[in-house]
């Protein structure tokens, strides 16, 4: 398998999503018309079992809908309005599916981490849905495609059903056995809270061979002084601040 590359090394953060409604086509879009190659967008399961690409458990924030996500069938949620919370101009767009995902992608040849957002106990369920739709469109050995969670049952899931693809251990704090996992999930690279990434951390990960992929940054000055640690690249929501530098 080729290396991951991440030239401009920045990550659109839910797409472009300072600057369209998170997790919408039109943000993935925005992010490739700001000259961006990888988009990050988290994905989670509709009652019906599609997989769409949605951020939280509730409606309420991002739709003008309300209640658990995982209680609705996609009919139902693809009625909803994605966009008007965000700004009024955007008031067309719809909770996009995973498939549609996959399908910008390759009309696009844009790179996705695709972030698995399961309930517990649903790891597996998702997963296997996730995998069908990848194995799809483009086979388990797509390089334009890298999976990560928070959620280490839904990782070891990932490399059930898709046992080549590339696999990203996400941390929002250092935990004691996190390298035992990344070594027996065979993770390709490291996704970490900027907040706890520090010059030594990152040298030694560096030093180990690891990718090392930092979120959420908008700040131009704090990615001019990860990427001086070696970070290979930042999720950002404004991916064109970062870019500036
Ligand atoms: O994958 C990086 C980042 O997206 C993790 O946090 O809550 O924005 O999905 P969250
Ligand atoms: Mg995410």
């Amino acid at each position: 398998m080729d290396t991951l590359s991440f030239q401009p090394p920045i990550i659109a953060h839910r797409g472009a999503s300072a600057y369209a409604p998170e997790n919408t086509l039109i943000a993935f879009v925005k992010a490739a018309q700001l000259g961006i190659r990888w988009i990050e967008c988290d994905v989670m399961q509709a009652a019906c079992g599609e997989a769409i690409i949605f951020h939280d458990e509730t409606l309420d924030r991002t739709t003008n809908g309300k209640g658990y996500v995982e209680r609705y069938p996609y009919t139902y949620l693809q009625s909803l309005d994605a966009g008007s919370w965000f700004d009024p101009i955007f008031s067309g767009e719809r909770i996009p599916t995973l498939r549609a995902l996959l399908e910008f992608l390759q009309n696009t040849a844009m790179h996705a981490n695709i972030e698995i957002k399961a309930l517990p106990g649903q790891e597996d369920a998702l997963v296997k849905i996730v995998a069908k739709e990848i194995m799809t469109h483009f086979g388990e050995r797509a390089n334009n495609i890298l999976f990560s969670s928070f959620s280490v049952a839904a990782l070891y899931a990932l490399r059930r059903y898709l046992p080549h693809c590339q696999i990203g251990l996400l941390l929002h704090e250092w935990e004691a056995d996190w390298e035992k996992t990344y070594d027996s999930l065979h993770c390709v690279s490291l996704h970490i809270n900027h907040e706890i990434i520090f010059s030594d951390i990152a040298h030694q990960l560096k030093k180990d061979n690891k990718i090392v992929l930092c979120y959420t940054v908008n700040d131009p000055a704090r990615a001019t002084e990860l990427y001086s640690f070696g970070v290979d690249a930042v999720f950002s929501d404004a991916p064109d601040r970062i870019l500036m530098i």
